[in-house]
């Protein structure tokens, strides 16, 4: 009978296949451990940025209409020993109740493992039409001393492990002040939420 005869000889041809297979799919798991394990490595951690102070020059909201100078003095540390960051470009918005008030740019920087950079941020606002809404919103706030804004930033950056240079991604960094409007200032160093 053939499928007597024929079943010998195909257990023969099947397993040297079976050992490739075999020692495909360890090739494969050890192929996947070692990422593993590099991403693990080379993974860097989150950068931490806080804003340390604050400044408002010349506000007026007139009309709803609001024209002011905000200065921002944000530091950004980069916690990693291994990972350095190239920031490609770097956009920054200040916002009031989802309004963009002004935005700024930030010059394009590198920064090294273990860094503490400090970004000077000037934001000036030139007669920004508001919704009268978010203009009276933003009159009462003032009117008890304090007012929340939104500092935005978003950033194309890179990151370098070794040699090795990962491909641009987006991160974005949203961080909350409270200004205090009788001194001018923010009332304490605020900590922001990173996002990569
Ligand atoms: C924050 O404080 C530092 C040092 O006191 C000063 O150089 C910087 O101009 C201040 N920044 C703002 C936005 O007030
Ligand atoms: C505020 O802005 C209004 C309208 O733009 C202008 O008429 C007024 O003079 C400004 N006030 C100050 C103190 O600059
Ligand atoms: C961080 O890097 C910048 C730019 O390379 C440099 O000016 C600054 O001194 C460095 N800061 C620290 C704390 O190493």
């Amino acid at each position: 009978m053939p499928t007597s005869t024929s079943q010998p000889s195909q257990a023969a041809t099947r397993s040297p296949i079976r050992l490739i297979c075999i020692i495909l799919l360890v090739l494969f798991v050890l192929l996947g451990l070692a990422v593993l394990i590099t991403w693990l490595v080379v993974r860097p951690k989150r950068i931490i940025y806080t804003i340390e102070n604050s400044s408002i020059q010349n506000l007026n909201l007139t009309n709803d209409h609001l024209s002011a100078t905000f200065y921002f003095t944000i530091r950004s540390y980069n916690p990693n020993k291994r990972a350095s960051f190239y920031y490609d470009s770097m956009d920054a918005t200040v916002n009031y109740n989802d309004q963009n008030l002004a935005f700024a740019a930030v010059q394009p920087f590198y920064q090294r493992k273990r860094n503490v950079t400090r970004l000077n941020l000037e934001f000036v606002a030139r007669s920004t039409a508001l919704p009268s809404a978010v203009s009276k919103d933003f009159l009462l706030e003032k009117s008890t001393g304090k007012v929340q804004l939104d500092v935005w930033l978003k950033a194309r950056i890179r990151y370098k492990v070794g040699a090795w240079k990962s491909r641009r991604r987006t991160m974005r960094i949203s961080c909350s002040p409270v200004l205090d409007f009788n001194r001018f200032k923010n009332l304490k160093r605020t900590y922001c939420a990173t996002e990569l």
